[in-house]
């Protein structure tokens, strides 16, 4: 309906492999949880150099893209689609910078790692970005969205 316009806003968020080996899913999960936000897909995964490289494309001619695919594939990783108002920036907003020493105390990165090359966690930096991403890491038969609308008690 017009009331909820901008509910149905996804964006891919990925614990990497860092994340999942300090067991810090859990948490990230409930923070999302908490926040409102809706999780619409999940899984484990060891991800491929390739679909790597692709999800990394924008950075393919920076120094530290081929570490970056290396590490992103040294274990698994858990990716998911959360879905809910301005879930793309907001997002972002809970990861922190990218270079944790930038990153407040209260976000993700700012909590749980000291390096960018060990940087715990993924977010879409924006909704395009985030449809290119969900498309690249999950089928649409994958995502769930259907079950009974609960979004009163979320959104006015
Ligand atoms: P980027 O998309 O710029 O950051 P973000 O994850 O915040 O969207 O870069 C992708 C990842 O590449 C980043 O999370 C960590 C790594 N990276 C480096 O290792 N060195 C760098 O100088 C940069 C910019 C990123
Ligand atoms: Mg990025």
């Amino acid at each position: 309906t017009l009331r909820w316009t901008g509910v149905k806003e996804r964006t891919f968020i990925a614990v990497k492999p860092d994340g999942v080996q300090r067991k810090r899913v859990g948490e990230i999960v409930q923070r999302f949880e908490k926040k409102g936000f809706k999780l619409v897909g999940f899984k484990l995964l060891k991800a491929s150099k390739d679909l790597l490289r692709e999800h990394y494309w924008e950075h393919r001619n920076r120094p530290f893209y081929n570490r970056l695919v290396t590490y992103m594939s040294s274990g698994p990783v858990v990716a998911m689609v959360w879905q809910g108002q301005d879930v793309v920036k907001t997002g972002r907003d809970m990861m922190g910078k990218t270079n944790p020493i930038d990153s407040m105390p209260g976000t993700f990165r700012g909590d749980f790692c000291v390096e960018m090359g060990r940087n715990v966690i993924h977010g879409s930096d924006s909704v395009e970005s985030a449809q290119r991403e969900i498309s690249l890491w999950f089928k649409e038969s994958e995502l769930c969205d259907r079950e009974v609308c609960s979004n009163n008690w979320i959104y006015d």
